[in-house]
């Protein structure tokens, strides 16, 4: 019984809200950019990156790429297709915390029409690692269901980034978001063609960079800065970018969504 109680790390409410100091002089930007992308940067974020870190870390997970190679991958929890792995964090520690604060410099950059109680948020964190593999592909450009993505980068690391891509539909047009891509029937049905063979078969194989082809060209990068936070809308055309052959540390960063 002892044990159980040592081994389980708890917080008051002070210390939760104290490891997740935000610094007063942290950075803000605004970036426009084409086909109506816009973004936020802050940089110089947390006081104590590394107190948000071992919370987090205290948090347990299914590992994807594990149950795959151990030949259980018709038992898998997780429905997410993010690469390396994913810790969900129940949103409630950031109520008095990150949530108000992310949601208030959107709201300054008029960037969501919400009130902040029209809000549900969810956190999870994405921890990419030296030598991971890709899960059906995983590093090709997608979007997501959620609205805004928060992302805290809380490791320094080579060539790690958010790449902005654009969708080839011929002719000279580029489409830059899902729900833009639907009024184009042929071109829709093409990507979701792709989606279904790309997600039908549960592969494991190399990770790579993904630097676009004929379909996807990116037209942006944002750099994963260390203690920096980059917020945009989930359904942009986006990649996860790292060189995992690269890189000797993992990049460990904690989501926030707004859905
Ligand atoms: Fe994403």
């Amino acid at each position: 019984m002892s044990d159980i109680l040592s081994s389980i790390q708890r917080y008051d409410s002070k210390e939760i809200v104290d490891l997740m100091e935000v610094n007063s002089d942290m950075q803000v930007e605004h970036f426009q950019l084409e086909g109506g992308f816009q973004y936020i940067k802050i940089y110089n974020f947390l006081l104590y990156p590394e107190r948000l870190i071992d919370f987090l870390k205290g948090f347990p997970t299914e590992d994807r790429t594990k149950t795959i190679l151990n030949g259980n991958k018709d038992n898998l929890c997780t429905d997410s297709t993010a690469p390396g792995f994913q810790q969900p964090i129940p949103h409630t520690y950031f109520n008095n915390t990150l949530s108000p604060i992310l949601f208030n410099v959107l709201k300054h950059y008029h960037m969501l029409k919400f009130t902040y109680k029209m809000c549900n948020w969810n956190y999870y964190t994405n921890c990419c690692y030296p030598e991971m593999p890709a899960f059906n592909e995983n590093y090709v450009p997608h979007t997501d269901p959620f609205s805004f993505a928060a992302n805290i980068f809380l490791t320094d690391n080579e060539d790690s980034s958010t790449d902005l891509f654009k969708i080839n539909i011929g002719d000279g047009k580029y489409i830059y978001r899902a729900r833009d891509l639907s009024r184009h029937h042929k071109s829709w049905l093409e990507e979701k063609s792709r989606r279904e063979i790309k997600n039908n078969v549960n592969e494991i194989s190399k990770w790579k960079h993904w630097e676009g082809d004929d379909t996807y060209v990116r037209y942006h990068s944002i750099k994963a800065d260390f203690n920096s936070v980059t917020m945009y809308k989930g359904d942009y055309y986006h990649a996860l970018g790292y060189d995992a052959e690269l890189n000797t540390d993992v990049r460990y960063s904690l989501v926030g969504v707004i859905n």
